[in-house]
This record gives structure tokens, C-alpha cells and sequence, in this order.
């Protein structure tokens, strides 16, 4: 039997987001248990009403409008550390747990694969959804699998690592199955004692080659993100934002040339700059997006009306005071039409947007 929960009526959103944007939901049901999510599903149903389903809200932006069906908030807890064998830990952690805290644990118990995730904020169910990945690492490198409910039969599945189709920033949960399943847990299969995994850039210059402790490198990361920003630090006005706003875009080697040739003969790159990118394969490169918009014209700490880029890094857009989702909007559409002027390159934006 299916016990009541109770849904809320009218429940500001922007308060459970890091960028603080945005109106109300009509319906509200902080779910604490599968259980209270079915029910959630079942209320919809029978009230005809769309659902939006809500994690960390580190990675959404909300309308001014708010959202007029039921806003599910999974706050399910607990996790689990098993030993599994001589090398490796299992890790199953419930969605509504704080990503954060999950890593320290990890570096808490010596464990290795999730310490360049350090400071990411937002809940586990998130992590998979798009692939969260920072520093050279990605959390499809532990997750083993992922347990959730398929919200068009009701059946709880689990989708392993490769049913889950990760690449950057992607998964079949934000794009072939977007919004099919709701994560319930996460199961990660951690290294007893391993190496931290020092292959970007920023950290081997920190380290410079010198091979750091797991807590080393967790607090390495929380120090570079803290300088950028990205850590949310209610003291940190900069810091009041959804990560970066967004991805970095994927072109072909071909074209990274040609923008390089181009670039060069206008004037608008010197003899001893780069275009910023990063080789994923034999035939593409990531190029970075927060160069790409300085470029354009957007320095670091621009304002447009209560809407601003971060002065600690041109990918973040900020609430800078009682920003409207609007004022948001208008400046990412800003950027992107200047990239794309001035580059011939779309910027995809990362968060999810809720109620447009
Ligand atoms: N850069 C600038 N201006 C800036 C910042 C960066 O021009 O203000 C250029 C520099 O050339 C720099 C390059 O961009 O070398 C890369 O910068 P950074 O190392 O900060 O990484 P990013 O590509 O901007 C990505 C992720 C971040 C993640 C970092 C570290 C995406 C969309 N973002 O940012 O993830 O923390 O790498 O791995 O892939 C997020 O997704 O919300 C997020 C914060």
C-alpha cells in the first residue's frame, strides 16, 4: 500500500539552486524514499500534471514563470562502502546524498577514482546524468552502475556503465532516454590505495611531478576551483552560479586549423597564441568555451543588469543580486550570438532549463 505524502503547494525554487533563479513550483514533494517518489508519480498522473525532477540544483536554471506541475526533489540518503575484494571498494550512494561529502569520505578511507571530483557541488543522483568530470577525471570511470526508475513503466532497472552511454558531459539520461529514469542510487567501484590521477594540466604544475597523497590532491583541486570560483562559498559572490554556463565545444581538427589560419590572418591571434584546446581523438579537439567568449568580447566580470560572468572565470554566469531567469537568458543569448560571429561556433548550454 502506497502511504501519503504530503506535496506542498507553491514552493519557491530559486532558493534550491546555486544560482538562486527563478519562480515557483505549483507542487512540491521532497522525496526522502522510492517510495515517496512513486507516490509523486502517481499524484502527477492522476492530476494530470507535469513532473520536473530535481537533484543538487547545481545545474538548472528556473523561469521567472516557475514551473506549473510537481517539482519532485529527490532527497533520498544513505550510502554504503564495501570492501569487494583485495583492490576495490563497492560504494552504492543514494541520489540525495551531497556529492561532496561522498568524495571526502572516499579520500576519508584511502580510496582512489573520485578525488579530482573535489568541490563539485550538487547531489549524487546528478553525477551521471552528465557525466560530471573535472581535472581529467570523469565519474563514468567508477560508476558500475546506476539504479533507477523508469518512469514510462514504473519498473525499477539497473543500467550498467556501458547501458548508460557516457561521453562528455553526455549520458542516455540527457539525451536518447532524457527524462525516462530518475536515478535513485549510484554504485561506484573505488581503488583501495591507488594513485590520484594527475593528468591535468593545472594539477601536474601544482605537484610539479611530484606524485601527491589522495587528501593532497582533493585539497589541490578544492584550492583551483576555490580561485575560480567554483566552489559555492556563500561569501563568494562569484561564486553564486551553475559551473559553467557552457560546454566546451567539440569541432573537428580540420576546423580548429582553419580557425587557427583565419584568426591569424584577420590580427586576431599573435604569433605566440594559441587557440586554447584540448585533443580528445585522432579527428577532434575540445576548444575552450571560456576563451572563445573573452575573445568575443566578454571580460571577465562583465554585468548586464543583474546578470554577470564571474570575475574568476568567463564560463560562469552569475546571479549578481536579484537576477531575473530573463536577465540570465538574454545574456547567454548574447554570448552565443557573439561566439558564433565571431567564430562560426554554437556554445550548447550546460544547465538544464526548467519551465521555458
Ligand atoms: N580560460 C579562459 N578564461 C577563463 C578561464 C579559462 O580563457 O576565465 C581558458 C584557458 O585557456 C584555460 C582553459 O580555458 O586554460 C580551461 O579552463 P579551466 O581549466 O578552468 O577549465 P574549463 O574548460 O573552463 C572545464 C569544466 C569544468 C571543470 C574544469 C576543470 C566544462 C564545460 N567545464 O572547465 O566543469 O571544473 O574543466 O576540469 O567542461 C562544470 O561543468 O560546471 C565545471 C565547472
Amino acid at each position: 500500500m502506497i502511504r501519503n505524502f504530503s506535496i506542498e503547494k507553491n514552493v519557491p525554487l530559486g532558493p534550491l539552486t546555486t544560482l538562486g533563479v527563478g519562480g515557483e513550483a505549483d507542487h512540491f514533494l521532497s522525496a526522502t524514499s522510492e517510495e515517496a517518489i512513486l507516490f509523486g508519480f502517481d499524484f502527477a498522473r492522476e492530476n494530470n500534471l507535469d513532473v520536473f525532477v530535481l537533484g543538487g540544483g547545481s545545474n538548472v536554471l528556473i523561469s521567472d514563470e516557475g514551473f506549473r506541475g510537481l517539482v519532485i526533489k529527490v532527497d533520498l540518503l544513505g550510502r554504503a562502502f564495501d570492501r569487494l575484494d583485495e583492490n576495490t571498494f563497492n560504494l552504492i550512494c543514494a541520489a540525495g546524498e551531497s556529492w561532496d561529502d561522498v568524495v571526502e569520505e572516499a579520500i576519508r578511507r584511502d580510496l582512489q577514482g573520485i578525488e579530482c571530483l573535489s568541490g563539485i557541488p550538487g547531489s549524487v543522483g546528478g553525477t551521471p546524468v552528465q557525466n560530471v568530470g573535472a581535472y581529467g577525471q570523469e565519474v563514468s570511470e567508477t560508476i558500475h552502475s546506476v539504479r533507477c526508475l523508469d518512469r514510462s513503466t514504473g519498473k525499477i532497472v539497473d543500467l550498467s556503465n556501458g547501458q548508460c552511454g557516457f561521453s562528455y558531459r553526455k549520458s542516455i539520461f540527457n539525451t536518447t532516454a532524457k527524462e525516462k529514469f530518475v536515478v535513485l542510487s549510484v554504485n561506484f567501484r573505488l581503488n583501495i590505495a591507488g594513485k590520484p590521477k594527475i593528468v591535468y594540466a593545472d594539477l601536474q604544475k601544482h605537484f610539479d611531478e611530484r606524485i601527491p597523497t589522495l587528501r593532497e590532491t582533493r585539497d589541490a583541486v578544492l584550492a583551483i576551483r576555490a580561485a575560480k570560483s567554483m566552489v559555492i562559498d556563500l561569501n563568494d559572490p562569484n561564486s553564486r552560479s551553475a559551473g559553467s554556463f557552457f560546454k566546451n565545444p567539440i569541432v573537428t581538427l580540420e576546423f580548429l586549423n582553419q580557425l587557427d589560419v583565419e584568426l591569424r590572418k584577420s590580427g586576431r591571434l599573435k604569433f605566440e597564441e594559441v587557440v586554447p584546446s584540448f585533443r580528445i581523438d585522432d579527428s577532434h579537439a575540445k576548444i575552450a568555451a571560456a576563451w572563445l567568449i573573452e575573445r568575443a568580447g566578454f571580460h571577465k566580470g562583465f554585468r548586464k543588469g543583474n546578470a554577470g560572468i564571474s570575475a574568476n572565470h568567463s564560463l560562469a554566469l552569475i546571479n549578481c543580486g536579484n537576477a531575473g531567469a530573463a536577465e540570465i537568458v538574454a545574456l547567454k543569448e548574447e554570448i552565443q550570438e557573439s561566439v558564433n560571429r565571431e567564430f562560426g561556433i554554437s556554445l550548447e548550454p550546460e544547465p538544464i532549463f526548467v519551465g521555458f
